[in-house]
């Protein structure tokens, strides 16, 4: 089993769709991209990559997956063979798998979190050690950290020769494989070696205080640039940020939201004590309503380059569903915004807070630094993109004010975009039908479904099934959300394979988050496109809100019940049956 944090780290910095465009030429339709199918010949793109799922699937040969399904299946590896390639190609360090099953996880949160604060202040001591802590105290002075910045947030600093960590934290009364389970020590043949070396530490602090993991940066260039603390007792990287200790009593009414410790470390610095960054993961939905308990607006502060520019788009959604107002900063001539304050100085910065755009203009300035607008056919080409964005756009209140927007400022007129808009519109939803009508053709016309063979014994609830899951996947709350008073459970579910890919992602929900990627480890590829499907057909239909969950979960349970019953006596369906007529 591969640690879910490792699974998450490689889902993040291997963005799906500059991995996939590498082997495919994808164009934008809405928020999604589609190309020809490298897994079968098509001459009409029915391959499609969804960002804010990070998942693909084909509606032609029915292939779909996360990104680690996608390098499975072009470059022919096996799972764990993918997850290696992804990871190298991402510069993360993978923790030696078996070893890490050996974990034993009796170890108490408190313990852990003894463990953490001896680890910091130890850490501490060395970077102020006059011979031992040089490098580190360099490293940070060279890097233009203030002195008071670096003991504001405890930084440290690891030696390069090991054991010392183990040593330490041994002398204190903690055993080896205690001090293995926070983090602090790995394990190989040999024995036992720390775990972190050679680095500058950073401690992680909760809203409480307590330390509950580090990061940990090499002096050079070499890889990997950070190890950090994967999950522990006490830590969980997905809920968990960095320096909200200090931002949440922040009074400036809105948070600054980074990519990195240093970018944050330097904003507190330069006078931005409202930043904060994730822990090297793409945020999740517990840390936008973590951030939304303190403030209703967040600034996204990500880096300068296309994937952090795509980051930041998908964050804006996540930021939003949380009920916060979410806006984006560009930033020119620097790669984030570390870099930036250095070369520009603080006032510079808060020039660009002050500009930074919501969603739609910030989708604009995407398109505008694509096309040339003083050229007539690439001013098309842009209207037509931004047409195809407003199409994707549920709310009518919403589509209009954008509209509008976008007759002024392209100068065109407002009833030709409508058009568009429009005709762009019932394209989609005439694709759509056409393509639920082929699905449900397939479905009803008695070809036995060899992926849920129990799909044709119940039409009706498995498809509900399958819309439940889909929505499941796509907004991870909904695992615990609470539907006439209670969770979901896999007797909700209504076929055998249903009741399993529940069973397997609850688990994987519970102990730290689920991604499509892990069902690779239970289940064949056949079921893993399967889950594509239902992600894929949720997320090109609206009404994946709250309410028509709960519309679904009821009636999903109102079949699995009628086929238990059923399965009690044919002769009351029966009797049912004659009554009704
Ligand atoms: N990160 C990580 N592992 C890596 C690279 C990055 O965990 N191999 C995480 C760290 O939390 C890091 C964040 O992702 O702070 C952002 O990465 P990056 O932009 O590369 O790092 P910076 O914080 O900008 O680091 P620096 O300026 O020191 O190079
Ligand atoms: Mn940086």
């Amino acid at each position: 089993m591969i640690p879910a944090s490792v699974i998450e780290d490689i889902r993040y910095r291997c963005d799906i769709e500059s991995v996939i465009s590498t082997y495919v030429t994808l164009k934008r339709a809405g928020s999604n991209l589609k190309g020809l199918c490298p897994f079968h010949s098509e001459k009409t793109p029915s391959f499609t990559v969804y960002p804010g799922t990070q998942s693909f699937y084909c509606f032609g040969c029915g292939a779909g997956g996360d990104v680690i399904n996608f390098v499975m299946r072009t470059e022919n590896l096996d799972y764990v063979a993918a997850v290696e390639t992804l990871a190298k190609r991402a510069g993360i360090a993978l923790p030696d798998f078996d070893s890490n099953s050996g974990r034993p996880d009796t170890v108490s949160r408190s313990r852990v979190l003894q463990m953490n604060l001896e680890a910091a202040k130890y850490y501490r001591k060395m970077l102020f050690d006059d011979n031992i802590g040089a490098p580190g105290r360099k490293y940070f002075t060279d890097r233009g950290l203030s002195m008071a910045s670096i003991k504001r947030f405890g930084l440290g600093y690891s030696p390069p020769s090991g054991g010392s960590m183990l040593k330490h934290l041994t002398s204190l009364g903690f055993k080896h494989e205690e001090i293995r389970t926070a983090y602090f020590a790995g394990k190989n043949e040999r024995g036992y070696y720390d775990y972190f070396r050679g680095r500058v530490m950073f401690p992680i602090i909760d809203v409480s205080g307590n330390v509950i993991a580090f990061g940990g940066r090499v002096l050079d260039d070499s890889k990997p640039k950070y190890l950090n603390t994967s999950d522990t007792p006490a830590f969980k990287k997905s809920k968990n940020m960095f320096a909200l200790n200090y931002a949440k009593n922040s009074d400036a009414g809105y948070f600054i939201l980074c990519e990195g410790y240093m970018d944050v470390i330097t904003l507190h610095d330069a006078g931005f004590g409202m930043a904060v960054a994730t822990l090297g993961t793409a945020i999740t939905s517990e840390q936008a309503r973590m951030m939304k308990k303190y403030t209703d607006r967040v600034i996204i502060s990500y880096d300068s380059d296309e994937a952090g520019q795509k980051a930041a788009n998908r964050a804006i959604t996540l930021l939003e569903e949380a009920g916060i107002d979410a806006k984006v900063l560009r930033m020119q001539g620097a790669k984030d915004p570390d870099e930036y304050i250095k070369k520009y100085g603080a006032d510079k910065f808060r020039e660009l807070i002050e500009a930074s755009r919501g969603k739609f203009e910030f989708m604009l300035d995407g398109i505008r630094s694509k096309y040339d607008m003083s050229i007539s056919d690439s001013k098309i080409k842009a209207l037509s993109e931004i047409c195809a964005y407003i199409a994707g756009i549920q709310s009518s209140v919403e589509r209009d004010i954008y509209i509008d927007k976008t007759a002024r400022e392209f100068s065109v007129d407002l009833k030709s975009i409508r058009a568009d808009v429009d005709a762009k519109r019932r394209r989609a939803q005439y694709e759509n039908s056409k393509k639920r009508k082929g699905e449900l053709i397939r479905i009803t016309s008695g070809l036995s479904d060899r992926v849920n063979p129990d799909f044709a014994k119940q039409p009706k609830g498995a498809r509900i099934e399958e819309a439940v899951l889909g929505m499941l996947f796509i907004r991870s709350e909904y695992f615990t959300r609470k539907i006439d008073g209670r969770e979901l459970a896999a007797d909700d579910f209504v076929t055998t394979l249903g009741k399993k890919l529940f069973e397997f992602a609850k688990e994987r929900h519970d102990a730290g988050g689920f991604s499509i990627g892990m069902l690779n480890e239970s289940f064949t590829s056949d079921e893993v496109s399967r889950v594509s499907r239902m992600i894929a057909e949720r997320s090109e239909l609206s009404g994946n809100d709250e309410k028509s969950f709960d519309i679904y979960v009821k009636s999903m349970r109102d079949e699995s019940t009628n086929a238990r019953d059923g399965e009690l006596s044919l002769e009351d369906i029966l009797k049912k049956k004659r009554g009704n007529n």
